[in-house]
């Protein structure tokens, strides 16, 4: 029996096969569960991605800033499962305008930006899959530690922030429906997102050094397992948690 027997699972941020939204399909299929991705823009390429998983998984579409795509996302995903376990929600874009150190410049518009679809969907989404959460569940974000403010992450820094407060307001009003909601706060990843961020490579050469157990910033699995876990029903009483899995960094003084 794997973790994820017989649950339904949407898993939202799947761009490339280093998303680690993919890793967390990919592991989720095989502890078991039935899997139906979203994908954003470049669909096509989602859908090729989709075909590389153990099972291959639809993939619907869905912009978070479109209200329409919210509206019905419970239709669209209802076509493929009866129902839903699990969202995870692996969604962050910030303009380069608010991230790579010109954190006094950046305009309220393009800060918002980085806002509405880091932060604020996190709670669209989560509220746009409650029709298929009738029977409880759970909702797992991806966080960046926010506890500190880090080189050139800058306005996606406050999204975090604001992702972290957010989830523990959705745990507050999600709980009496059974549902938990929790993060998983990631040590630094080569995905695309993070290849977006103009100096990421001060976190690069840091990161290693600093964690007690290493890191290895090609590896989505640690963070993948983590979502898998708090999707299962090994963490029943746990929820507006942040999860670190950084290797350790998070707990290290300078
Ligand atoms: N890579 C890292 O170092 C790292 C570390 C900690 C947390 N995270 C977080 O993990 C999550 C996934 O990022 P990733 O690193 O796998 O990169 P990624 O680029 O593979 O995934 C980001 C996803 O966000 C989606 N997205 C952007 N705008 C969207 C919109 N308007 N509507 C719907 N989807 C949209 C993209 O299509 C993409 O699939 C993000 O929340 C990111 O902040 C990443």
């Amino acid at each position: 029996m794997g973790l994820l027997e017989g649950k339904r699972i949407l898993v939202t941020g799947v761009l490339t096969d280093s998303s680690i939204g993919f890793s967390v399909a990919k592991i989720a299929q095989q502890e078991g569960a039935s899997v139906v991705l979203t994908g954003f823009g470049r669909l096509s390429l989602v859908e090729r991605i989709a075909k590389r998983l153990p099972e291959p998984a639809p993939v619907i579409e869905l912009d978070v800033q479109n209200t329409e795509h919210l509206d019905t996302l419970a239709d669209r995903v209802g076509q493929h499962l009866d129902g839903l376990d699990g969202v995870v929600h692996s969604i962050g874009f910030a303009p380069q305008t608010a991230l790579g150190g010109n954190f006094l410049n950046t305009s309220w518009e393009d800060v918002a930006t980085a806002l509405q679809i880091s932060t604020y969907s996190f709670k669209s989404l989560a509220v746009a899959c409650l029709p298929l959460m009738k029977e409880g569940g759970s909702v797992v974000g991806l966080d960046f530690d926010a506890t500190k403010a880090w080189p050139v992450y800058d306005w996606m820094g406050v999204a975090k922030a604001g992702l972290e407060s957010c989830s523990r307001y959705l745990a507050r009003d999600l709980g009496p429906q059974g549902i938990r909601v929790n993060l998983v706060a990631a040590g630094p990843l080569r995905t695309m997102a993070a290849k977006s961020i103009p100096g990421f490579r001060e976190f690069e050469d840091s990161w290693p050094a600093k964690a007690p157990l290493g890191w290895d910033l090609a590896d989505t699995v640690p963070a993948a397992k983590a979502c898998v876990a708090l999707l299962s029903d090994w963490f029943p009483a746990t929820t507006g948690e942040i999860v670190h899995v950084d290797g350790g960094v998070h707990a290290m003084g300078t």
